[in-house]
Formats: C-alpha cells, sequence, structure tokens
C-alpha cells in the first residue's frame, strides 16, 4: 500500500502504535475458534503445539475427517459418536430435557440414573434429532457478488436472502442433502453447511444427578469442579443409513468415523483441541456496545436476577412441591445470574473496555489516513452517537425484561392478549368458550410450575426496584395502582394477587367454560393484565421503535468495523465469532491461577467428589453405590493412582454450545467431555485472556468408570474402541 514518508516523530509514534497493536493482539496460540474447511492454514502453528496427526484427519474435502463423528445435539449442544454403531457421547445437562420426558415417579431417572443393558432397551426420545456437517464451502463470492460494502442493510438483505435460498437449494439438489448458509465475520463471509440430520435418537445411559449433576449451582461455573457432567445416546437410521423417522426397525447408524478413546491421560501442557459448536461470541465489538453489556444489561440482570433468586429459593426451602416446581426454572435463571458476574469480573479484571479504547483510537488514525477503506473514517463516530441515543433505552428495556417481567404473573399477562383477541372474532357462544378452553388449556403447563405466593414475594420485590430505578419512565397504570393502595407496596400485592384470574388455572378455566360475548371486560380489568399491558404499550410505543433501529444500525456498522479491521491488519489470522456452526478451537491442558498465588491444579479426581460428599445438602449428595465402589478401590480398568481422575481444565477457547464437544489428545483421540468454562474467565465470548480462561471437561475415564462399575453397562464399553499409548510428544505451555 502507498503510503506518504512520514517524519520521525510520526515514525516513532506510528511504531508505538505498531506495537501497542501487536500488544493487544498477540499471536495467542489458544484464541480463536476456526472454521473446519480453513484449519489447514494452522498446522504448522498445531504441529508445533504438539499436533501428532495429518490435518486433513480432522477435516478434509474428501468426507472422511472427524467432522463426521460430531454432532450439533438438539437445539444447542454439541456431542460426539464414539462407536461404529452410532453411539453418542453427551452432557448431562443437554440431555437433560430428553430424560425429564422419559422420567416418570416410577422411573426417575434423576435420582436412579438409566442404563439400558441392551439395544432394545433403549428409549426413544421425541423431537430430539442431531446434526452431521459432512462439508464446508466458502459461498462469499457468490453471495456477495457485486454488493457494495457500504450498501445499506435493508436492501442488501433482501439480496442476500434471495442468492442463500437459490444456492441453498442447488447445493441441495447437487448433494442429495441439506445445506445451510450463514454469515459469518457480521455479514463479510458466507459459508455452506452441507448436513444431515437424525431424527431417531435414544437415551442409551444417564448416571443420576448425584453424580450427573453434582455440586449444582454451587459449583456451576466454577473450577474446580467434581461433575460427571455426560449422558449416552444412540442415533438410528433407517435401512440405508439415512436419516428417518422413529420406527422400531430402524437400525444403529453405522459411522464411517468415530472417536477412539485414548484412557492413558494427559498431563499439564499436552496439546489439546476442542471440537464443536460455540454459539456466540461477539470478540469484535466496539467499546460503545461492550460498555453497554459491563454498564447496563449485566449488571441489571444480575441486580434483578439476585432478589428473584434469593425469594425463590427461599420459598424452594420450606416445601417439596415448591422446590420441584421450580428447581428448573432456577437452574436456567441462575446459569445466566452466575456467568454474567464472571463476566463482569474479568471484564474489569482485564479491563477490556479500556483496551477497546486503545485500540480504536489506533484504529482511527489508521482510518484517517486509509485511502483504502474509504469509510472507515466514520465508523466510530457513527457508533457512538447511535450508542449515546440508546443507552438509556437500554437500561428502561433491560430493567422491563429482568424486573418487570420476572413477575411471572405480569409476564402470564402476554397469554391473555390472545385470549381478549377471541373476544373480537365475533365466535358463537359455544365457540367462544370451545377457544377458550383450547387456550387455556395450553397454559397448563405453565401452572404446573407455578406459586403465587412465591411469586407475589417478587412481585414486590420486582415493583420496588423498578419504582427506584426507572422513576419518570413508571408507566401511569402502575403509578396509579400503587397509590390506590396508598403505596403500600405489600398491600398492593397482596390485592393484585387476590383478584387477578391469572393466578390460577383453575379460575381460568372457569372463566372460559361460561364466557360470555361480552366477558372481554372483566379481563381488561384484570389488575395483573393491566400491568403487563401497560409496559408492553410503552415499550412499542417509546421503546422498541429506538432499540430496533440502534440494532439494525449497528449490524451495519459492525459489518463495515469488522471488515475495516480486517484490512487494517492483513497479516493477521482473524477468527470468525461464534454462529453455532462447527469450529475447532486447540490449545493446552493447563490449571488456573487467576491471582497468580494458589494455583489449582489442572485435574480433580474421585477421592475430591467424597470428600465433598453432603448427606444433608442435594447437589453434595454422592451416590451410595459410588461411595461404595470407593471404598472397595472397585475401579475396573479406569483407576489411576489409587484414584479415578474427575475433570480437568485446559485453555481451549469455547462458548456456550460447546457443551459436550470432544476434548482431543495431540492425536485426535478423545480424553474428555467438555461442559463449562472457569468463573473467571467467562468473560471469553468477548475477550480472550489465556492466562484466566479456561474450559472444563468430565475426563473419560470417569465417563467410562461410571458406565461400567456404576451403571454395569459393560456392553457399551465394548463397542468403543480404547487406546492405552500416549501420544510420544507433548510440547510445554506457551505463554
Ligand atoms: N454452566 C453450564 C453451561 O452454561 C451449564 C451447567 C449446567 N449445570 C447447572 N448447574 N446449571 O451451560
Ligand atoms: N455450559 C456451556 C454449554 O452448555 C458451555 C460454556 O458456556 O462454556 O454450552
Amino acid at each position: 500500500m502507498l503510503r506518504t514518508q512520514p517524519t520521525t516523530s510520526l515514525l516513532i509514534k506510528s511504531l508505538i502504535i505498531f506495537f501497542s497493536i501487536l500488544i493487544q493482539y498477540p499471536a495467542i496460540a489458544k484464541e480463536g475458534m476456526w472454521i473446519p474447511a480453513t484449519i489447514k492454514d494452522h498446522e504448522k502453528e498445531m504441529k508445533s503445539m504438539g499436533l501428532q496427526i495429518p490435518i486433513e484427519q480432522l477435516y478434509n474435502k474428501s468426507g472422511t475427517g472427524l467432522n463426521n463423528a460430531i454432532v450439533l445435539f438438539g437445539k444447542g449442544c454439541t456431542g460426539e459418536i464414539i462407536s461404529s454403531k452410532g453411539l453418542i457421547l453427551t452432557n448431562h445437562h443437554c440431555g437433560y430435557g430428553s430424560a425429564q420426558g422419559l422420567s416418570t415417579a416410577e422411573s426417575d431417572y434423576f435420582a436412579n440414573g438409566f442404563w439400558a443393558m441392551n439395544l432394545q432397551g433403549e428409549l426413544p426420545c421425541k423431537g430430539l434429532t442431531v446434526t452431521f456437517i459432512r462439508r464446508m464451502e466458502n459461498v462469499t463470492s457468490q453471495v456477495l457478488e457485486g454488493l457494495a460494502d457500504t450498501l445499506r442493510d435493508s436492501f442488501r438483505d433482501t439480496v442476500v436472502a434471495l442468492r442463500i435460498a437459490a444456492l441453498e437449494k442447488e447445493f441441495k439438489t447437487k448433494t442429495g442433502l441439506d445445506a445451510s448458509i450463514k454469515p459469518y465475520f457480521d455479514g463479510n463471509q458466507y459459508w455452506v453447511a452441507i448436513t444431515e440430520t437424525y431424527r431417531d435418537i435414544r437415551l442409551v445411559g444417564f448416571p443420576p444427578n448425584g453424580i450427573g449433576a453434582f455440586g449444582g449451582d454451587v459449583e456451576n461455573w466454577m473450577w474446580p469442579r467434581h461433575t460427571g457432567d455426560f449422558s449416552l445416546f444412540r442415533v438410528y437410521a433407517g435401512a440405508d443409513n439415512k436419516p428417518a423417522d422413529y420406527a422400531a426397525t430402524n437400525k444403529p447408524y453405522t459411522a464411517e468415523q468415530f472417536f477412539n478413546i485414548n484412557v492413558s491421560g494427559y498431563k499439564e501442557g499436552d496439546f489439546t483441541m476442542v471440537y464443536g459448536f460455540p454459539g456466540t461470541t461477539k470478540e469484535y465489538i466496539s467499546s460503545f456496545e461492550l460498555s453497554n453489556v459491563y454498564n447496563i444489561t449485566d449488571p441489571i440482570s444480575i441486580e434483578a436476577r439476585t432478589r428473584r433468586l434469593d425469594i425463590w429459593t427461599k420459598h424452594m426451602s420450606w416445601t417439596r412441591t415448591i422446590f420441584l416446581k421450580y428447581t428448573s426454572k432456577r437452574a436456567g435463571v441462575a446459569n445466566g445470574w452466575k456467568k454474567w458476574q464472571g463476566e463482569m469480573l474479568g471484564l474489569k479484571a482485564n479491563n477490556v473496555i479500556g483496551k477497546k479504547q486503545a485500540y480504536e483510537k489506533t484504529f482511527q488514525q489508521w482510518a484517517d489516513t486509509s485511502k483504502s477503506v474509504l469509510y472507515a473514517a466514520g465508523i466510530l463516530p457513527q457508533m457512538r452517537t447511535a450508542a449515546e441515543i440508546a443507552t438509556p433505552l437500554l437500561t428502561q428495556e433491560q430493567y422491563i425484561k429482568e424486573a418487570v417481567l420476572g413477575i411471572e404473573l405480569v409476564q402470564q399477562g402476554a397469554a391473555f392478549d390472545n385470549v381478549i383477541a377471541c373476544f373480537r372474532l365475533g365466535l358463537s357462544q359455544d365457540g367462544l368458550r370451545d377457544t377458550l378452553t383450547k387456550l387455556v388449556t395450553g397454559m397448563e403447563g405453565f401452572y404446573k410450575n407455578y406459586d403465587p405466593p412465591t411469586d407475589r414475594d417478587v412481585f414486590i420485590s420486582m415493583m420496588v426496584l423498578y419504582f427506584n430505578k426507572c422513576t419518570s419512565w413508571i408507566p401511569d397504570e402502575f403509578k396509579d395502582q400503587y397509590r390506590a393502595h396508598d403505596q403500600d407496596v405489600n398491600a398492593w400485592a397482596a390485592d393484585v394477587y387476590k383478584t387477578s384470574m391469572l393466578t390460577s388455572i383453575a379460575q381460568l378455566k372457569d372463566f372460559a367454560a361460561n364466557a360470555k360475548a361480552g366477558d372481554s371486560t372483566k379481563l381488561q380489568a384484570d389488575p395483573a393484565w393491566r400491568l403487563y399491558n401497560a409496559i408492553a404499550t410503552m415499550r412499542k410505543q417509546k421503546i422498541t421503535p429506538v432499540l430496533k433501529d440502534y440494532t439494525s444500525r449497528m449490524r451495519y456498522l459492525d459489518r463495515l468495523y469488522t471488515n475495516a479491521q480486517m484490512q487494517q491488519f492483513k497479516n493477521k489470522t482473524f477468527y470468525p465469532d461464534a454462529n453455532l456452526t462447527l469450529r475447532l478451537t486447540y490449545g493446552q491442558v493447563k490449571g488456573l491461577d487467576p491471582e497468580g498465588a494458589a494455583k489449582y491444579s489442572f485435574q480433580t479426581n474421585l477421592k475430591d467428589v467424597v470428600a465433598l460428599n453432603d448427606t444433608t445438602v442435594d447437589i453434595f449428595k454422592v451416590p451410595k453405590k459410588l461411595k461404595e465402589l470407593y471404598a472397595a478401590k472397585d475401579y475396573g480398568r479406569w483407576g489411576v493412582n489409587g484414584t479415578v481422575p474427575v475433570a480437568f481444565v485446559a485453555s481451549n477457547h469455547t462458548s456456550g454450545g460447546n457443551s459436550g464437544s470432544p476434548v482431543l489428545n495431540a492425536k485426535g483421540e478423545l480424553i474428555g467431555t467438555n461442559f463449562d468454562r472457569a468463573y473467571e474467565g467467562t468473560m471469553s465470548d468477548y475477550y480472550f485472556d489465556p492466562t484466566r480462561c479456561r474450559n472444563i471437561s468430565v475426563d473419560i475415564r470417569y465417563t467410562l468408570f461410571i458406565i461400567d462399575k456404576f451403571g454395569g453397562a459393560g456392553w457399551l464399553v465394548d463397542e468403543m474402541n480404547i487406546v492405552k499409548a500416549k501420544p510420544t510428544t507433548s510440547t510445554k505451555a506457551k505463554k
């Protein structure tokens, strides 16, 4: 590129900028989630870190790569094929929903676990699918041909969608398989994945929660960890080995590619890879957007959820009924709550916003003089303006989402919208009652897990929070109801929960069965619906349009910003943000030492699990049989030095969706199953710091020990290919 000759001081400045960029974006071998079809570009580095197999074994165009042994499991997890008969290994928390669907009071798989003792004993899981990625191809030139970078999204999106549809069709016809084209690098690249989705998936093995969810929320997002977070399924296929609807006559899928399992262990510094489906990361966003995460969305969500979780936890401790109603909801709410706290901690400890700002300064200097990317200079100023307009509304929106709509009763008001709409259809009385009854029946799932007194306490706490934080934005309806109860939030709550029809399915059913044409006024007088409606109206009028504008503006600017950065650093190998497509990441087995003082080890074992046993706390109750196996040191082939390794940490760059991913050694053999990240490093969705970011995996030997000795399902181990030899060399962890 032709540049004007810099003066000496300018030269020094440029050098400083150059090196500071190098410092911010060093060639960290471990950062990055790579598209398998581009992995050849990393061969040299991977080999230097320890990879011992030809890179083509991981992915190749002829379709014989290990990518064929990995599946997108359900809607957002990963699974790996571990036998020629289509046996799938994934996480316990990924199989949880399927196990719930199959559990009954008599066969409670959470309490007792489940182990099929032969193929006939495997249980079909309704609705569960797994998807193989057979091949990937860069189709950017076909999708974006002739479209200028700066073209507005309104027009660009239409053209892109049409081209994608046509191309997908073409790929489907050509391959006889499915094809899906997705944007990468914020829409600067497009790749097609040729896929096959199997629909007959059966549950094979599921440890009880005392193993599979051991440590529960307390250990969630934490290292050290003691969870045997795995479960087993099997892919079934038609006679032609192709996807088929469930049929008793279907056969286990014959897998050409599956993972060999290495049980010889690993040591710190050993090369590892994680191959799976990370969901969402945003590594290239501006400081403005990241500030919004750090200053608005994360803290408000944490603040509101802390209150909600406290109340739920208290009520759940009172009766087993409430516990059962709220345990699964609680796990979901707490998962985000804890992750965001770790994220804020990591963003702060690393001064990520400050780093981004410094980086943006150098970007702007480059952009101001860039002759190649003329639009670059305007990107950051436009982002700043857009963010400034949106910031106050983002705050309101987050309080509405997490506080107001965190009240289940108010959220349930949304369901009333459809009920009210029925009255406008001009139905006969019978027709009206019929339709209403159907609608109400659809709400049974919600009411099965709903406890009004618990929610009433949440109402009180959330309203106090909302009134304190959102002052001038509070809709009149809220203020009117509050005043009508003499500004006593307890009295207000008591009244709402006494009078609202939305507190119980019985009241709703009764209403539906006896409804008359004029009854919609009764609904419109319902205090809970009125609150919902007031918030929905305000959102629609004042918030959503601005935020929609902001999102589409940022989407456009993000695309340009990412593109410009890639032009600025032509020699840097960028990786695309996660988008739930297949990625390979590589790193090393590595202990965690965030404070630089108390070094945690990189592995936990069965002895640690047993030491945590606490029969008074559900999540720390070690199953009796496991304690017996431990006492007798009855570990079968899976013990090491008088114990069994349970979990380990490594420095692979992973994200939500990587749960269940195969963790591989230098030879591409399976040594574990990924299931989480360490608290200190959950900010890796925005910024990967190799000193703090760790992925957590179940050691394959623990998995095999549980299957074989605890589950007594050794027949499954027999169909696996177990390797004992260690890979020959390993490279020391690089700093
Ligand atoms: N933190 C894990 C991941 O985000 C989920 C682990 C499930 N366990 C739990 N206690 N919720 O999804
Ligand atoms: N636990 C996550 C998952 O379920 C993994 C992670 O966020 O690291 O995908």
